[in-house]
């Protein structure tokens, strides 16, 4: 069964969110629509991070439905078509809540005290579903993510860390029709090794 779309169920998982839900520490929080937390199976083999959610996300709750999230299922799912394996992914963010500065403004980057404060949901997510490959999508994750996990006492162990590109800048360079979509699906591919092969 392919696992792109699923929704996740489970106690800890509820847990998680009910509690996360209630998260006001941040400013973005009172500008969000939804906490957006995760998309995918609680034990996927391979978990996406990226850097919050955008507009069609904050409407619907839910990670990487936009542009950018149409992008990544289709190359995720190539990259796992070509290891002959189902997809076996989750998907969530370094941000529950839409980073932007105004009601309805604009996309930005996630500053630094708005990553600290969502880091125990997100390490949290990790624990729960503890992937054996963690992708980091794009530089301002690799960068953040880097900082923070070797400083942080968590459960969860990922054989592999790995940096791709943020799919929205395949969408920029013409998404699944561009000639980047080869490269980025490979990119994954790539990463995919650790469970495939050797
Ligand atoms: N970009 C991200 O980094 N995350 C999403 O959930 C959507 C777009």
């Amino acid at each position: 069964m392919v696992t792109v779309g699923l929704q996740p169920t489970g106690r800890a998982w509820a847990r998680l969110v009910a509690e996360g839900s209630g998260c006001r520490k941040c400013p973005i929080a009172g500008r969000a629509s939804k906490h957006v937390f995760g998309r995918g199976s609680l034990s996927a083999k391979a978990m996406f991070v990226g850097y919050g959610p955008g507009l069609s996300e904050d409407v619907l709750g839910v990670p990487f439905v936009g542009p950018a999230g149409k992008c990544l299922d289709a190359a995720v799912k190539e990259a796992f078509r070509l290891h002959s394996r189902n997809p076996s992914v989750f998907f969530t963010n370094l941000l529950r809540c839409r980073p932007c500065d105004l009601l309805g403004g604009p996309n930005r980057d996630p500053v630094p005290d708005e990553i600290d404060n969502c880091w125990p949901l997100l390490t949290r997510t990790l624990e729960i579903v503890n992937p054996a490959v963690v992708f980091l999508l794009g530089q301002v994750t690799h960068y953040e993510f880097g900082e923070r996990w070797l400083r942080s006492e968590t459960t969860a162990s990922p054989v592999a860390i790995v940096e791709v590109a943020h799919p929205a800048s395949i969408v920029r360079r013409g998404g699944v029709e561009g000639a980047a979509f080869e490269t980025y699906v490979r990119s994954i591919f790539e990463g995919l090794e650790v469970l495939y092969c050797g």
